[in-house]
């Protein structure tokens, strides 16, 4: 994929599925290098399926795959090392204590121990997560789950850092930090690719957006482009539901709550 080589993700045609569900259908995304790109879509659209593939977590059926030129298959090492994710179900491991799982995922990326000891104090700190730095994953709130999942993405420094939902389960005063970090990150030139449901942090983060439903991409372009392209809606709420064709069901009320319906 030689003309992949300013592109922090390239995919063509690429397809998943899991027995009959096609959940990744042909997809064709090219995100360039420093982009803070929002991957948007309903739930079950294809959003997890395809940042597990870009991650070498799943295997493609057919298609392919690249982060900044590097095969996600062929050349999987790679492509990982220049990888960090936080993924929907956030840190795993659960017999690790946050101290030993940040060593555990640094060592993995194959770096020196001071380093990694340097950095995890940093991240274990900045995420408020130091005085629980020594208790097992298994007894952390789901909120710290995130902040530690969220450390671990950016041990390594990675150039391209996937966010599958980073802000969900997340309080305010960690949401703003995990704001502020990314913009650090943009700054370097860090290309984040992130899926949220929370559009109006998409609205004010992202520069690049796509849509998908059903494994396939319904619309790209910047905020004002797609507002544009949909007839100017005021928000990508608006958009959001213009788009993925639902709002039916809104005015749908539940049967059993008016009338004698048993
Ligand atoms: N391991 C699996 N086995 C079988 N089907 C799966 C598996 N993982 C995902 N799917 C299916 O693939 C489709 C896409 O799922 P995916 O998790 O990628 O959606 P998503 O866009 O991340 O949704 P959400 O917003 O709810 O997180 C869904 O139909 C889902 O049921
Ligand atoms: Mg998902």
């Amino acid at each position: 994929m030689d003309e992949t080589s300013s592109a922090a993700v390239q995919t063509k045609s690429l397809l998943k599925k899991f027995g009959d569900v096609v959940a990744v259908d042909g997809l064709d995304l090219r995100v360039e290098a420093g982009s803070f790109f929002g991957f948007l879509g309903p739930n079950g659209a294809g959003k997890s399926t395809t940042i597990k593939i870009l991650t070498g977590i799943l295997q493609p059926t057919s298609g392919r795959a690249s982060i900044l030129g590097h095969d996600v298959v062929d050349d999987a090492v790679a492509a990982k090392q220049l990888t960090g994710v936080v993924s929907e179900e956030g840190a795993l491991f659960e017999r690790l204590s946050g101290t030993e799982y940040l060593e555990f995922i640094g060592r993995m990326y194959g770096m020196e121990r001071p380093t990694i000891r340097k950095r995890s104090d940093e991240l274990l700190d900045l995420m408020g997560l130091a005085d629980d730095s020594a208790k097992l994953i298994v007894d952390y709130s789901h909120g710290m789950r995130k902040k530690l999942s969220f450390a671990a993405s950016l041990i390594h420094n990675p150039k391209v850092l996937f966010l599958d939902e980073p802000f969900e389960g997340i309080d305010a005063v960690t949401s703003r930090l995990i704001k502020s970090i990314l913009d650090q990150l943009r700054q370097v030139g860090v290309t984040i690719f992130l899926t949220s449901h929370i559009l109006e942090i998409v609205e004010k983060l992202c520069s690049d957006i796509a849509i998908i439903n059903h494994g396939r991409v319904v619309a790209r372009g910047t905020l004002d482009e797609l507002r544009t392209r949909a007839g100017g809606g005021e928000s990508l709420e608006d958009l959001f539901l213009d788009l993925i064709g639902r709002g039916a069901g809104e005015d749908h009320r539940l049967s059993w709550l008016d009338g004698d319906v048993p």
